[in-house]
């Protein structure tokens, strides 16, 4: 990743997010790490959140917190799991039915290093919940994200997306898998769709604008859900070391999120990362992608294939 030259002075922090009262945010996997950090700050600014979770038990736990600390906080849950297309449709059906226009979308949630696993729906996991389930959810949402003035879409990759490949000759590593690539091919994956979803805006005079943000470094559940279960010793010895050494906090995390989300110096087509350590540590600039397999004509064939899989048809 390089840092973009223009953006160095700027010093980005919650103190700069904007007043949100009357917005209409989604933020999926908000009950853990970064996505409760972004619910808990946005909500502090008046924005109704739209907390989309898997674990409706945890939904309410995550709710809870926050409202002990915020009583005035505007939160509602509904259940998304996107791990299954249906799921994802069913969500947006229930949110559309509630709400008439959405503001920010934030498709925050995530799995990273899982063992080899498969979605409701077929997909390896990892490019089918990172990946594929965002790209259905996202499709559904469009409508009411082009009907609601200087919306805007903020993808969640990561600096892992810097090092992915794009398999398109085995997408889910059949035969062959590696937890570690297919986190990276799905983080890349991530900011490809990002990258070609808002030049399709662009190119439509459709004004919403998409935008991608990595955390950074993030001491959350992300690893202890999954890899972390099954790794040796020495490997969780020594992302213990190193987290301990080198990890932010989910409220850090939650800041190149939330400015993606809101900065209205930042335009569409924009990502945002801490830089220091490799983008694992400090606050959020504005950065490229220098990964070489980042460029037009994956985006354009990760989205000819993702329609293909999702069976979903973007109208633009
Ligand atoms: N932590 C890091 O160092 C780091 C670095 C770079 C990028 N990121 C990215 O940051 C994002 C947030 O992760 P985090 O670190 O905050 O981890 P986290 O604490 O584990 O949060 C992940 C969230 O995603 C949800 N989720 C997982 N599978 C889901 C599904 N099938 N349907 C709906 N929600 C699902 C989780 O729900 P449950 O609680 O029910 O599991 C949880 O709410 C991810 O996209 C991740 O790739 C993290």
């Amino acid at each position: 990743m390089k840092e973009l030259e223009k953006d160095s002075a700027i010093k980005w922090t919650e103190k700069n997010l904007p007043d949100l009262s009357g917005k209409t945010i989604i933020i999926t996997g908000a009950n853990s790490g970064t996505g409760l950090s972004a619910t808990k700050f946005m909500a502090s600014k008046g924005a109704t959140i739209i907390m989309a979770c898997r674990n409706p038990q945890k939904a309410k736990d995550a709710m809870q917190s926050i409202k002990t600390e915020n009583p005035a906080a505007k939160l509602d849950f509904i259940h998304l799991d996107l791990g299954d297309l249906t799921s994802a449709k069913k969500f947006a059906d229930a949110f559309k039915e509630k709400y008439a226009s959405l503001d920010i979308l934030i498709n925050n949630a995530g799995v990273a290093q899982t063992p080899d696993m498969k979605t409701k729906d077929g997909f390896e996991l990892q490019m089918g919940i990172n990946h594929l389930g965002h790209f259905a959810l996202t499709s559904y949402l469009v409508e009411h994200l082009a009907n609601t003035k200087n919306s805007r879409i903020a993808v969640v990759g990561s600096m892992n997306g810097e090092q992915g490949k794009m398999h398109f000759d085995n997408l889910f590593f059949e035969g062959n898998y590696d937890a570690m690539q297919a986190y990276n091919q799905s983080k890349l994956a991530t900011h490809l769709f990002a990258y070609e979803l808002g030049k399709r805006f662009e190119n439509a005079g459709i004004g919403v604008e998409v935008l991608a943000a990595n955390p950074g470094f993030i001491k959350t559940n992300i690893l202890k859900e999954n890899a972390y279960t099954t790794r040796s010793f020495g490997f969780k010895l020594m992302f213990g070391i190193a987290e301990a050494l080198l990890a932010m906090s989910p409220d850090q995390g939650s800041l190149p999120i939330m400015r993606a989300a809101t900065d209205q110096t930042l335009k569409n087509g924009d990502f945002v990362s801490p830089m220091k350590t490799g983008g694992m540590r400090g606050l959020p600039k504005l950065v490229t992608l220098t990964n070489p397999d980042f460029n037009d004509e994956n985006a354009k064939r990760l989205w000819e294939m993702s329609e293909e899989l999702t069976g979903v048809k973007y109208e633009i």
